[in-house]
């Protein structure tokens, strides 16, 4: 357990209130500079909501691949989940994220799936493993990935074309390393030990620059990438980073498929987000109406307005207008709470209506298509 005013964020657990400026200097990231944000939207031709609402709002070397793709030698996406539960909808920025990139600057995009890590990491059985991984799969589908350029592909299914590759990874990464980067000790699996090789290779799927759009929670594997790179002659990854969706009930941790009851999750239907949103979500307004007319919220630790600006509410002048009359007591917080169940039901909806269509899409991205083909035909090389 962290201190009250420190906070602790790992590939597996966030713990307290996550100051992101300080993660910043902590991890040895770089803060995403309006310069560079222009510099990311004019290369695409069109802004994107995350990157303009600061939620992502790290990177490392992302001015390299605006670099590269200026000088037209491209760059390629890789992103990933691990299949041990239902997605929130913390989990799906990545992948929009990842998207927005590919459909702006026409890009191969590779999607890993983990699902050696979470038989590892957690107490699931095998089959639990595969049955998160096969509705997980369906909504990484549906996010409308370009079939013909986005291979998705399970580890333990693709492990014989990688394999090769892996233990050349495998052999530039120590133990010391592990166990600091990771906290590895000596009562983790040795499956867990290796698992780093394998999250790392497909940063080296082609010899172009790497780009991973990724939670910040991902950046120590990032740290063992950027270090090993040069001694196997190839890139360094660039990385840009999204903050952490925290749960419901207030800024603390992060949103986790292990507390369903405190996430939204894809698959939610309109009574849950209506009864978690109007039950959990942590509010910053006043006990009493009176008092609240009075004082107005406190904007800062709001979930359904933080939720609104940083993710569902696209129209600046509204959630500008909606930021004042809750700040100064016009608006309560069942209103705004109203306006956030309104907008996590069509998204969800259309989320939904777009998954149950993603079968075809789903099996030409793992096997069938133009990219996924190739995958398969070839074995990786480094
Ligand atoms: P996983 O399954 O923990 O998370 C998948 C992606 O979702 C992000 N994420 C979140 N983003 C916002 N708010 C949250 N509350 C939240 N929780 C998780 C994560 O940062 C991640 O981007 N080992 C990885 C799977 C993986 C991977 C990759 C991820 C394999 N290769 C390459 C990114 C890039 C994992 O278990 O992620």
């Amino acid at each position: 357990m962290v201190d009250k005013n420190s906070f602790e964020v790992t590939p597996w657990d966030v713990e307290g209130n996550v100051d992101y400026r300080k993660l910043i200097e902590k991890f040895g990231t770089e803060r995403l500079t309006e310069n560079l944000k222009e510099r990311i939207h004019g290369n695409a031709g069109s802004k994107n909501f995350y990157i303009d609402r600061d939620f992502v709002f790290s990177h490392r070397d992302m001015d390299k691949v605006m670099e590269d793709y200026e000088e037209g030698d491209g760059f390629f996406l890789y992103t990933g989940v691990g299949p041990s539960g239902p997605m929130h909808i913390g989990h799906i920025i990545s992948f929009k994220m990842t998207k927005w990139f590919q459909d702006n600057f026409d890009v191969n995009v590779y999607i890993q799936f983990p699902d050696d890590e979470k038989y590892w990491t957690r107490g699931n059985k095998y089959e639990d493993v595969e049955k998160f991984a096969q509705d997980n799969l369906k909504d990484v589908a549906a996010v409308g990935f370009d079939p013909d350029k986005t291979f998705i592909f399970k580890n333990t299914e693709y492990i014989g074309n990688m394999y090769k590759a892996a233990t050349k990874v495998a052999k530039n990464i120590n133990n010391s390393v592990v166990s600091a980067v990771f906290g590895f000790g000596s009562s983790t699996n040795i499956g867990l030990n290796w698992y780093p090789a394998l999250q790392i290779l497909p940063t080296f799927f082609e010899e172009g620059r790497c780009l991973i759009p990724a939670g910040i929670d991902q950046d120590p594997y990032w740290r063992i990438q950027r270090d090993i790179a040069p001694k196997i002659g190839r890139k360094k990854a660039a990385q840009i980073h999204n903050k952490l969706v925290p749960a419901l009930t207030g800024p603390e941790g992060k949103m986790s498929s292990s507390k369903p009851r405190d996430a939204i999750m894809l698959n939610d239907g309109p009574e849950d987000v209506r009864k978690k949103v109007m039950e959990r979500a942590y509010s910053g307004g006043q006990i009493t109406k009176k008092e609240h007319r009075e004082k107005g919220a406190d904007l800062s630790v709001d979930v359904a307005y933080q939720w609104l600006r940083n993710l569902f509410l696209d129209d600046d002048q509204r959630i500008k207008e909606i930021g004042r009359k809750y700040n100064n007591g016009d608006m309560l917080t069942g209103e705004v709470k109203e306006i956030l169940i309104e907008k996590l039901n069509s998204f969800l909806g259309e989320h939904q209506k777009r998954k149950e269509k993603s079968t075809k899409a789903k099996k030409k991205m793992m096997y069938k298509g133009k990219l996924a083909r190739e995958m398969w035909n070839n074995k990786v090389e480094i």
